[in-house]
């Protein structure tokens, strides 16, 4: 069995997962959204603090499978250093304490394989990742052959959400609230510019959409927030897609998967739905339980890197806050 612990954002996460079998044998996360959500946003040192009281209480309900673990996986990149940090300390002392090795993971990573909880892996796959943090498309080949052929050049899409319902003090995270609220406004009322449309670039870009969105808020009374959710929400997924059909003509997409926090989005998948329709590619979308940051997809991540013998040494354990891919 792999322990897993996760903790690079906001979520303390630990699970146990099979090796053989993949299963997952036990999952627990304590979020703490709540405790964000008066800031409009995650507040780092907050956040460590609040993972140092939570991942040691989930720990301890994982003591019955102790005797049977192989090693222990922990998320050490990309995320916030002070919140990595804690996850990293609590997988040291386990290695020590339980003689077993670490395995160092990337979030990013463990997102791709949250579409393969208890199940196989299946590549290749051209990847969306959106989250918190990133917007990003890659090509998965395997575990160790993934390339990044677009990424945000500013704020992420996710960010852009967790923005907008700040300035609308709807709390965070912005994601589910905008998209709830966007449901009930016209997608047409306000005409913000499609970020990046005339750029021949592959690459996205959310700052702008987000400065346009303060601008029509200035004028604004709260009768028309659901109007700008849903034109901010359609903008935002239709640079999305307008970026994605420009790479399709370059490299047709077999089979996509859509991950992270925010492929929740239903205006996203259903959009991406008819976008890959004309190639006839598949679609893979993770348990929506598994979309946002969990412990699950980075014990799942582990099991493959134990199968392939990919430990960290102890003491070269380090976390790296900036992604590597
Ligand atoms: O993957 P995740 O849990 O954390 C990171 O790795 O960043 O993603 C969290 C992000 C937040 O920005 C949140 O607002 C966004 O995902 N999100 C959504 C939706 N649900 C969560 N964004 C748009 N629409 C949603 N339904
Ligand atoms: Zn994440």
């Amino acid at each position: 069995m792999i322990l897993s612990i996760e903790s690079s954002c906001d979520d303390s996460a630990i699970a146990i997962t099979e090796i053989a079998t993949k299963k997952l044998l036990f999952h627990k996360k304590i979020s703490q959204e709540l405790e964000h959500s008066v800031y409009g946003g995650v507040v780092p040192e907050l956040a460590a603090r609040l993972h140092a009281e939570a991942l040691p209480k989930i720990l301890e309900e994982c003591k019955p499978y102790f005797d049977g673990l192989k090693a222990v996986a922990v998320t050490t990149t990309p995320g916030l250093s002070v919140t990595l940090v804690e996850g990293v300390i609590m997988a040291k002392a386990a290695s020590i304490a339980l003689n077993i090795p670490i395995i160092g993971v990337n979030h990013l990573i463990g997102h791709i394989y949250s579409l393969f909880i208890e199940k196989e892996a299946v590549f290749p796959l051209t990847v969306l990742l959106v989250s918190g943090g990133h917007t990003q498309v890659m090509e998965v080949k395997s575990l160790e052959e993934i390339k990044t052929v677009a990424k945000s050049m500013d704020d992420s899409f996710g960010e852009s959400f967790d923005k907008v319902a700040k300035m609308m003090h709807l709390g965070y995270p912005g994601g589910p609230v905008i998209e709830k609220l966007a449901k009930e406004g016209d997608r047409k009322k306000y005409n913000f510019t499609v970020p990046l449309h005339q750029s021949p670039l592959i690459a996205f870009s959310y700052s702008g959409l987000k400065n346009s969105v303060r601008v029509a808020l200035e004028g604004a009374s709260e009768s028309d927030y659901k109007d700008i959710a849903a034109s901010f929400e359609h903008v935002a997924v239709a640079h999305i897609i307008q970026k994605l059909k420009k790479y399709f003509k370059e490299v047709p997409p077999k089979t996509f998967a859509i991950v992270g926090g925010a492929s929740a989005n239903l205006y996203l998948r259903s959009q991406i739905e008819e976008l890959l329709k004309p190639h006839n590619a598949k679609l893979l979308l993770s348990e929506l339980k598994y979309c946002s940051d969990n412990a699950a997809m980075i014990g799942r991540v582990g099991v493959e890197m134990y199968e392939k013998g990919l430990f960290s040494p102890l003491n070269a354990l380090e976390i790296c806050p900036k992604s590597v891919i």
